[in-house]
């Protein structure tokens, strides 16, 4: 009989007893199977299939073109990659603002096309019925507040969020509003840090804050940036951990001088 070593899953649980211990929770975005293997191996525990797909992976400005179809396509190549992550989708622009029903059959797609195992999606009081029509199907949803792209022409600009007391307080009550109707965790984008901080006291669900400050319960960043990838978007948020950008362009440069010299490929390189 043969032995093979069960992988231990991160659920939605997994993640309520990590807030309750105190144990930190790491979150990072991918889009395809390859870094969404990589990112797995390297023990990440929640793995966004964000839809800053729309500006990593498709070059748009904004998160807004991206559509349905193509996250799926996304979350497929993910899902396909990841052995042990939770694996959570966005809902794109478009596909459950202002309707509960479109909202539901949108997630509802993403579950059973997919199979991820949560979605997300941007906003408070405004689309608490689209979150319910979804909660009512067993499908996990994580919350966003505070810079939430997908608004980024309400917004006008992409600088810090709820450095006024009115939306400071509107944000604490929609963080309690996810809370309470059962959202299962929430993200908090470039916020101050002291706001952060009240919100993940203040709920028991956990905070996973991006430009929010260390005293939230996980912190989450784009891969492509965190890697080095991209190369204009600098916020002071950002901690870079490689630069991929410099190394993939020094091994193409590397590979096309092989290539021009006849260097590539040598007679152990060939049939
Ligand atoms: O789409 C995305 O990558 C996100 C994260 C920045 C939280 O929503």
């Amino acid at each position: 009989m043969s032995v093979s070593k069960q992988v231990k899953r991160i659920t939605t649980h997994t993640l309520q007893s990590m807030k309750d211990k105190g144990e930190k929770i790491s979150m990072l975005t991918a889009y395809d199977y390859s870094l969404a293997s990589i990112v797995d191996d390297g023990g990440i525990d929640v793995i966004l299939v964000g839809d800053s797909a729309s500006n990593v992976m498709a070059g748009h400005e904004t998160t807004l073109p991206i559509t349905l179809d193509q996250m799926i396509y996304h979350a497929q190549g993910v899902v396909r990659g990841v052995k042990k992550a939770l694996v959570v989708v966005d809902l794109p622009f478009g596909s459950y603002q202002g309707n509960s029903r479109l909202a539901l059959e949108s997630a509802i797609r993403i579950m059973k096309e997919s199979g991820a195992h949560a979605v997300k999606l941007e906003g408070g009081f405004e689309i608490k019925e689209s979150i319910i029509r979804i909660l009512t199907a067993g499908i996990p949803v994580m919350g966003h507040l505070g810079l939430t792209p997908q608004s980024i022409y309400k917004f006008g600009t992409y600088t810090v969020r709820a450095k006024e007391e009115a939306e400071a307080q509107r944000l604490l009550d929609d963080a309690a509003m996810l809370e309470e109707i059962g959202c299962f965790a929430l993200v908090v984008e470039k916020i101050p840090a002291n706001l952060a901080k009240k919100v993940s006291a203040s709920v028991k669900i956990p905070v996973i804050g991006i430009g929010a400050g260390a005293d939230v319960d996980g912190q989450v960043l784009v891969l492509h940036d965190m890697l080095g990838i991209t190369q204009e978007f600098q916020p002071r948020f950002l901690r870079r951990y490689a630069n991929l950008y410099d190394e993939i362009r020094l091994a193409v440069n590397k590979y096309v001088e092989d290539v021009k010299h006849k260097d590539f490929p040598n007679e152990n390189e060939q049939y």
